[in-house]
């Protein structure tokens, strides 16, 4: 029997309530995290555990059919992709920031300056259209730190709580935009996959009702 394959995250913020919307969904998938690749035991599904950053290619690819995935992660790499639900969980900002006790007036600050980032598409595009020359640092993570190791001046990354911005000392000053977990079809999905979507879209959207 045709399964429908989703990916996702394998660790990390969005992995938890992914999985606790496919079980609300009462969808239950034996196994977890050790193993990646998972199959659900009541409903045609097969789950894949990924990075994060690696989904938006494996839906291009048509690897996997579906996907939960961050929507900023969609913006960043994620061309081509369809989003069909958004997921209303794993809210969380894509923003600048800087040293605490460093001034700041408006964008334009951002001219010829060096900022560490893991979102270089984004903030490319962003400091395009607001006419700003800036210098990108692409990391991968522990963005916050580049600032206080002299790698950058400011930073752009994911703020959710804030927490990280704060015990490295840095301030948000532009939000470039908001982001939840959101529900993304490959371009690639088949038919006959379509329709297992449908259904369990279908799942989903009264799990959302029910959680309002
Ligand atoms: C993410 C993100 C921020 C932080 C934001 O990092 O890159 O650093 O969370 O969350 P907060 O505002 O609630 O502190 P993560 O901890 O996932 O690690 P990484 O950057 O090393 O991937
Ligand atoms: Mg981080």
């Amino acid at each position: 029997m045709t399964k429908i394959r989703i990916a996702i995250q394998k660790s990390g913020r969005l992995n938890e309530d992914s999985l606790k919307i496919l079980k609300e969904a009462g969808i239950s998938i034996d196994n977890g995290k050790d193993q990646l690749k998972a199959i659900a035991r009541n409903f045609p599904l097969e789950v894949f555990y990924l990075r994060n950053g690696d989904i938006p290619q494996y839906l291009r690819d048509g690897v996997v059919d579906i996907a939960i995935i961050g929507e900023n992660v969609l913006i960043e790499k994620g061309e081509g992709i369809t989003i069909v639900e958004r997921l209303n969980f794993s809210k969380c900002k894509v923003s600048l920031a800087i040293p605490k006790a460093v001034n700041y007036n408006s964008l334009d600050d951002f001219e010829g300056k060096r900022i560490a980032t893991s979102y270089p598409n984004t903030v490319k595009k962003y400091l395009q259209q607001k006419g700003v020359n800036a210098d990108l640092h692409i990391i991968n993570g522990s963005v916050e730190i580049a600032p206080n190791i002299g790698l950058a001046d400011g930073i752009c990354d994911i703020v959710s709580s804030g927490s990280t911005l704060f015990k490295n000392g840095l301030k948000e000053v532009e939000v470039m935009l908001k982001s939840e977990a959101v529900l993304a079809v490959s371009p690639e999905i088949s038919e006959e996959r379509k329709s297992l979507l449908s259904k369990l879209q279908f799942r989903i959207q009264s799990v959302l009702r029910a959680r309002q």
